[in-house]
This record gives C-alpha cells, structure tokens and sequence, in this order.
C-alpha cells in the first residue's frame, strides 16, 4: 500500500451472501464516482480455477499460490487469462467452493494485497465479508448489510433464473444456511459487523 492510500476515502459494505450489497455497493460507487471492489468475484475466481485444477479446498498453500498468477480484469465483464467468466463465476457450485476455499488464512493473506491496491483515488467502495473488519479496518463508512436468509434465497434464485441457469429454492435455502454457518464461524476474518 502507498504511503498516501490512508487518505483515500474507503466505504465498506459487508453482509452475507445475496443480501444485495454488491447491487448497493455498484450504485454508490457509481453516484460517487468511486472505484468498485467485488471482494467476493476474487474468491470466486480463485474458486473457478481450483474446480479446474482439480485442488482441494484443504490445501491453502495450492490455493495460496493461485492468486500470484491471478490476473483479472474488471469491467463490465469480468475475464481472467482472456476468458470471459463473468457467469461462470456466478454459479452456484463456485459460490459453494469459494465459501469452503475462504476458511484458508495463507489464501486469504494471498489476497489483501490485491484488495489494498484497489485503493485509488477519488474513493473506493468495497463490498465483502471482512471489509470493514480486516481489509480496510480503517474505512471512513462501514455498512453491515443483511436480510433472512429466506429473502436472499429467493434473490439468488431470481438471479439464477433470469441469467438462465436452472435453480431450486429449497436446495438454495439449504446453501446459503451452509454458507451463512461456514462465512460466520470460521477463524479467520469471520463475517460479522
Ligand atoms: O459475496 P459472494 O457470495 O460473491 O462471496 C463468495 C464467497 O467468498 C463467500 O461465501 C465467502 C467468500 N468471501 C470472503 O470470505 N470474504 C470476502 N471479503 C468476500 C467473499
């Protein structure tokens, strides 16, 4: 981090899954003018490469030096080494992989650096689990985001179904409530307010 990215306005949005942060987070970004952090699009594409890999959720190392390649490109689409994945990422089965690789400490310290650059004038609203908590403790706003977790079923579910992807709400319900319990209890960098 530069000596001068503490001077840089940080808004921290965090909450669990689907609660609709990322949605908030992109228009206050956008009123702002701001820069965008997608905290979650990181785990999930070193999900998607670790389903690829083969690797283990266990083996925070392999993980770990996933990221020292991790290239991505943030735009209106999202691509890493030239593929588009923006869908991709979005599925449920990555979601499921980055909650379980997200418990890996050496992964998640593989990581901050990545989020720290982010920090680029004017500002930079980041949305996430530990925003306010671990990665940018000293954010000007903090903003803990939630609702039931029946709510947030039935948003994924919609998201799901209108990018054309089949869906079943009670097996969704049953995943974020593993998700929910995982992102929360886990040791390192737990979701929390
Ligand atoms: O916000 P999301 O559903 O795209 O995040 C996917 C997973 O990534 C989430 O279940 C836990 C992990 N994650 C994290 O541990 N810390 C963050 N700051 C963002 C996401």
């Amino acid at each position: 981090m530069s000596a001068i990215a503490p001077t840089i306005p940080v808004i921290a949005i965090d909450g669990p899954t689907a609660s609709g942060k990322g949605t908030v987070a992109q228009r206050v970004a956008a009123a702002l003018g701001y820069h965008y952090l997608d905290s979650g699009a990181l785990y999930r594409l070193v999900a998607l490469r670790a389903l690829r890999a083969g690797i283990t959720p266990d083996d925070g190392v392999a993980l770990a030096a996933l990221v020292a390649t991790l290239q991505p490109r943030f735009a209106d689409r999202i691509t890493l080494d030239g593929e588009d994945v923006t869908d991709a990422i979005r599925r449920e089965e990555v979601g499921v992989m980055a909650s379980r690789i997200a418990v890996q400490p050496a992964l998640r310290a593989a990581l901050l650096d990545l989020q720290h650059r982010c920090r680029q004038p004017p500002g930079l609203v980041a949305d996430g689990r530990d925003m306010g908590t671990v990665v940018f403790p000293d954010a000007q706003t903090k903003v803990f985001l939630t609702a039931s977790v029946e709510a947030r079923a039935y948003r994924r579910y919609k998201q799901l179904s209108e990018k054309g992807f089949s869906a079943n709400l009670a097996a969704l319900l049953q995943d974020l409530k593993e998700r929910d319990a995982r992102d929360s209890n886990r040791a390192a960098a737990p979701l929390k307010p």
